[in-house]
């Protein structure tokens, strides 16, 4: 009863405001207040969130590097959180459920969803002929605020969000949201038959899972390629795998050449993305200049580095317009390119029963934990790569 008082009265008193993150222009973010996301259709959601996660493609956006950013808006794909408030058509989560909620917004009954493609659903970006709608994440994924904040607007509530198990760790199922589905796809898509080299660029926290997750798929041998040495001891102890300093071995094709019988690896995995480093030209011209959508670095060296006839998986984001990439060599090596936006909600159920199972454990990953009040110094750390940072946990305080 007296719950029941409570929960009126708190309705009654409800803020019209909350706290959010706000960019306000590249590498520029501040804690804001915002009016409070309100159900604008049927099937809407509202969910409390209690945590976030600061994301390398959040960095793409910080960065500038993404068209139609616009200043006003909030970051935050990755989230979980309680249902707060459920819009009249929403039947199939309940308020008070703690809920995971994939950064793909889908509808899951377009035609592209029906095939599991939940990052390119058609219904929730209209205007877009390639990705889906993306929490958080500028107007070319569809505009929708994010969950860097206390609260958040989640469309297609009948089926997004997803219940978290009751003994599951809170920080293992915001991981769930986009960072171990991703890795998990990158090696999924690699087509990784047993024995294979496995090489992944990037040892980020998508890197350090596609490394990981490739054993799950049946490598013989990974390879992990980054210029961070803090990123790179951790990707050898995490998942067992070797590393290198791409700053230390000179010519990165050559040297995997080297060491693969002058073959190539087998599968290769962009999981760096248009903030590339490592080639001056790339990065004058896809980070600075904007004159290519971000810098086409791993992915150059991915497909100079996969054996004739192998596969390159890319799940590093590049902006939608072009980038400059040796499509000759995918050519006359008859390579086999794969990419896409992870499909989170199709991976959901197996990474569940892998991480329940503690064959995953993808919470190791957080070195940071930061009151969402403090977004902007999280921001500047993890773009910089300071302090030993892996993955930051942002934590609405007033929960
Ligand atoms: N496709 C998807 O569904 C999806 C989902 C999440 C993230 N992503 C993308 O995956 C990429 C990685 O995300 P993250 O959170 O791990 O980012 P991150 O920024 O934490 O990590 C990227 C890593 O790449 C390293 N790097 C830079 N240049 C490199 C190069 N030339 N070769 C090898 N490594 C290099 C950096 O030092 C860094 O450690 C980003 O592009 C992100 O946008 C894609
Ligand atoms: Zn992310
Ligand atoms: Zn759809």
């Amino acid at each position: 009863m007296r719950n029941a008082i409570c929960q009126t009265l708190k309705k009654h008193l409800k803020s019209t405001s909350m706290l959010a993150m706000n960019y306000r222009g590249p590498f520029r973010v501040r804690i804001d207040h915002k009016p409070m996301p309100e159900i604008l259709h049927p099937e809407d959601a509202i969910v409390r969130v209690t945590r976030s996660c600061i994301c390398g493609s959040d960095l793409h956006l910080y960065h500038g590097l993404v068209p139609d950013t616009r200043v006003g808006s909030t970051f935050g794909h990755e989230f979980i959180g309680v249902i707060e408030e459920i819009g009249s058509e929403v039947t199939e989560v309940k308020v008070g459920d703690h809920v995971l909620v994939p950064f793909n917004i889908a509808c899951g009954k377009c035609a592209f969803c029906k095939q599991g493609l939940y990052g390119n659903c058609h219904e929730s970006n209209p205007q877009a002929t390639a990705v889906g709608g993306i929490y958080g994440y500028s107007h070319t994924a569809g505009g929708f605020d994010g969950g860097q904040a206390e609260y958040v607007r989640v469309p297609y509530a009948n089926f997004g969000p997803t219940v978290i198990p009751p003994d599951m760790d809170p920080d293992d199922a915001v991981l769930l949201t986009d960072v171990l589905p991703t890795g998990y796809q990158a090696a999924e898509m690699g087509g990784i038959k047993p024995g294979d080299t496995v090489v992944v660029f990037g040892a980020g926290p998508v890197g350090i899972m596609a490394a990981k997750c490739s054993w799950l798929f049946g490598a013989g041998r990974v390879i992990v390629i980054d210029h961070i040495d803090y990123r790179l001891d951790f990707v050898r102890s995490y998942a067992h795998c070797e590393a290198y300093n791409f700053r230390e071995i000179g010519d990165v094709v050559l040297f995997l050449k080297k060491i693969t019988d002058w073959l190539g690896a087998d599968v290769c995995i962009d999981a760096v993305g248009g903030d590339a480093a490592g080639n001056a030209m790339q990065t004058i011209t896809g980070r600075k200049l904007l004159l290519q959508a971000g810098s086409a670095t791993a992915l150059h060296w991915a497909i100079n580095g996969v054996k004739k006839g192998g596969i390159v998986s890319i799940v590093g984001v590049y902006g939608p317009t072009d980038n400059l990439v040796p499509i000759g060599n995918v050519v006359n090596k008859g390579l086999t390119i794969r990419a896409n936006q992870a499909s989170v909600k199709r991976l959901l159920p197996r990474l569940i029963e892998h991480v329940q199972a503690g064959r995953l454990n993808p919470k190791a990953i957080i070195t940071h934990r930061v009151p969402l009040e403090e977004v902007a110094d999280a921001y500047h750390i993890f773009s910089a790569k300071r302090d030993n940072c892996i993955k930051t946990v942002l934590l609405p305080s007033a929960k």
